[in-house]
């Protein structure tokens, strides 16, 4: 699996510290920056992550920013990503089954490493149900779809 990650300054830390996690333990991670505290905007990093996934160059995207609201909202916005905000594990596992996210968005001021780690490892080793979540997630589709043309 490839994963895309990248944050804004709010999440620079949590980002190097993910990072730096995914890598130690074998998995194929590219970063999209940011590469300091230096203040940034979060939109930019969000839609380079968003559009590798979306065009498949990544399996999956993680995305930092301070509460990770924004980022999240950002990602959202590119056609394809289905990015949620994580703060505990039982989310982390259920957007993979019921809603196929591909983007993982986290709160660089909100969680600690520790819950961070274990938010990771349950999003990126939990696989979708598909059955009905399948209609739920083309009725999603079909929104971006009216929204977008
Ligand atoms: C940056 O100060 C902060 O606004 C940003 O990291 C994020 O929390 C926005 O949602």
């Amino acid at each position: 699996m490839k994963i895309a990650i990248g944050s804004d300054h709010g999440g620079f830390e949590l980002k190097e510290h993910i990072l730096n996690y995914l890598l130690s333990h074998g998995y194929n991670v590219d970063d999209f920056g940011t590469d300091s505290l230096e203040s940034t905007d979060y939109p930019i990093f969000a839609l380079n992550v968003s559009k590798s996934v979306a065009n498949k160059t990544h399996d999956r995207g993680i995305v930092i920013c301070g509460t990770g609201v924004g980022i999240s909202i950002a990602a959202n916005k590119v056609r394809g990503i289905r990015c949620a905000l994580v703060s505990d594990c039982f989310s982390a596992k259920a957007t993979r089954q019921h809603n196929d996210t591909n983007v993982l968005a986290l709160g660089g001021r909100v969680i600690g490493k520790g819950l961070a780690e274990e938010i990771v490892d349950i999003w990126i080793n939990t696989e979708f149900e598909g059955g009905r979540h399948n209609r739920r997630i083309d009725l999603i589709t079909d929104i971006e779809k009216l929204e977008k043309s």
